[in-house]
């Protein structure tokens, strides 16, 4: 009896997968890998009640069930260089974040053009320096580093250092002699300036949490009360640490801050001086990242409901997001917000529109999701892209468990995923882009 209900789902499965195949255009390699596990859903404990559809999902062996990375892209943290293992674990597995480097240099443009525009006060103390400080996510951080370099590249800062830019922390530099960095130049209206920066760090607290807002707002007042006077920007590599340098100090002293995320607080600064933020889009990011897991346990094509509309008419444009296959990923693209677009920004919460539709629970059948924040206390990640995800699992149908970490130990989160059994699908947010393995051998035994 078991087996019957076994090979009747795998039959429906393929019916499924070979449908799949015949309209996929954008994720080619999409088939389910559920289809192809026959073998251990014939070994696996089968449910008697079996429901409709591609309901393999208790049945499979864990090592198959979808597997998304998010936020933090499988890589070597000294070199970037792609886990390219982690991210084909299975037929099922990818990655989605955002395009790195094409908001870095929208971070770094958007400072660029605010100095040029507001030239006329922007050098507080008219030594004809401008002076920046630069406050570091993470030095092993692939979002991070691309943020620290597109800030020093946009102002002449940087320093080539193995065919890329420097993006190591400054330390200080008010004296203009570091070897990491150099002193910029900008020219407005036939007057040159120097751009330096005079400090930068990575805003790592005692613990080890890295990104930590609190280790920001505690640097710029070290920074502020030895060389408060030469500081005439503040960059920042996201909105945690960007709101928490404003709310120390920045803006009673009137210093453009600029950051990345555009967290709702964030942006609601704009109107009392804070510089700048950059959208990651996480509307978007959001989705795809519950997206591509609905679409591995239906057995339909990834690009279903991204590419190519789903039967409830949600589908993305081109002009949001793009799909390296080689790389298994998904990248959301960033939007600059200043104050000439802020009001449009200011709910960071809401879902995107395009893909706003309720899936239809009789064909896209309740399924369990294990998903973890790396660190429960991030700001971008709690106040942004979890009530996101939050809306989306309802859309989609998808009964997801969070779990927030402590940003600081892979263990935190790993001894939590106990028993992956009860899973049909798993969303992981590594505290370390190296770790992949410490969860794939989770889900491999
Ligand atoms: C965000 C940061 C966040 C980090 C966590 C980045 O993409 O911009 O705000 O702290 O992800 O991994």
């Amino acid at each position: 009896m078991k087996r019957k209900v076994v090979s009747m789902t795998m039959a429906v499965l393929l019916g499924l997968s070979l449908a799949a195949c015949g309209s996929n255009d954008k994720g080619s390699d999409a088939g389910s890998s559920q289809a192809a596990d026959s073998q251990e859903a014939t070994e696996a404990p089968s449910k008697e009640d079996g429901d409709a559809g591609a309901d393999t999902g208790a049945a499979a062996a864990n090592k198959d069930k979808p597997l998304v990375w998010f936020n933090r892209q499988p890589s070597n943290s000294s070199t970037g260089e792609l886990d390219m293992t982690a991210l084909n674990f299975n037929a099922d597995t990818y990655y989605v974040g955002f395009d790195a480097n094409q908001g870095a240099e929208l971070q770094g443009t958007m400072v660029k053009e605010y100095i040029e525009a507001n030239i006329d006060k922007i050098d507080r103390n008219g030594d004809g320096t401008i002076g920046y400080v630069l406050a570091i996510g993470d030095i092993g951080h692939n979002d991070s580093i691309a943020r620290t370099r597109g800030v020093r590249k946009a102002l002449g800062t940087g320093v080539e250092k193995d065919g890329n830019i420097n993006s190591d922390p400054a330390g200080t530099n008010t004296d203009g002699t570091s070897s990491i960095v150099q002193d910029g130049e900008i020219e407005v209206g036939g007057k040159k300036y120097v751009v330096r920066e005079l400090a930068s760090q990575e805003m790592k607290n005692s613990a080890g949490a890295t990104w930590d807002a609190a280790t920001a707002g505690n640097a710029i007042g070290t920074w502020s009360s030895s060389f408060g006077d030469q500081i005439d920007i503040i960059a920042s590599n996201n909105d945690g640490m960007g709101m928490s340098m404003f709310n120390a100090w920045s803006k009673e002293n009137e210093v453009p801050t600029f950051g990345y995320d555009a967290n709702s607080d964030a942006v609601a600064a704009i109107a009392e001086g804070y510089g700048g933020t950059i959208s990651q889009h996480a509307d978007v990011q959001a989705y795809l990242t519950l997206r591509v897991l609905r679409n591995a346990l239906d057995g339909v094509d990834v690009d279903t409901g991204i590419g190519t509309a789903d039967d409830a008419g949600n589908v993305l444009t081109d002009d949001v997001y793009v799909y390296k296959e080689d790389e298994r990923s998904y990248y959301a693209l960033n939007v600059a917000v200043t104050a000439d677009n802020y009001q449009d920004f200011t709910d960071s919460t809401k879902i995107y529109d395009p893909v706003s539709a309720q899936l239809d629970e009789g064909s896209h059948a309740k399924k369990k999701v294990w998903l973890n924040i790396y660190n429960a206390s991030d700001n971008f990640l709690s106040s942004t892209y979890q009530p996101l995800l939050q809306s989306y699992d309802d859309i989609l149908n998808l009964d997801v468990e969070y779990i927030g970490g402590d940003g600081q130990t892979e263990s935190n989160v790993t001894n939590r995923l106990g028993n992956p059994s009860q899973y049909d699908a798993f969303a992981i947010n590594m505290v370390k882009t190296d770790n992949a393995a410490s969860y794939t051998s989770l889900l491999s035994q």
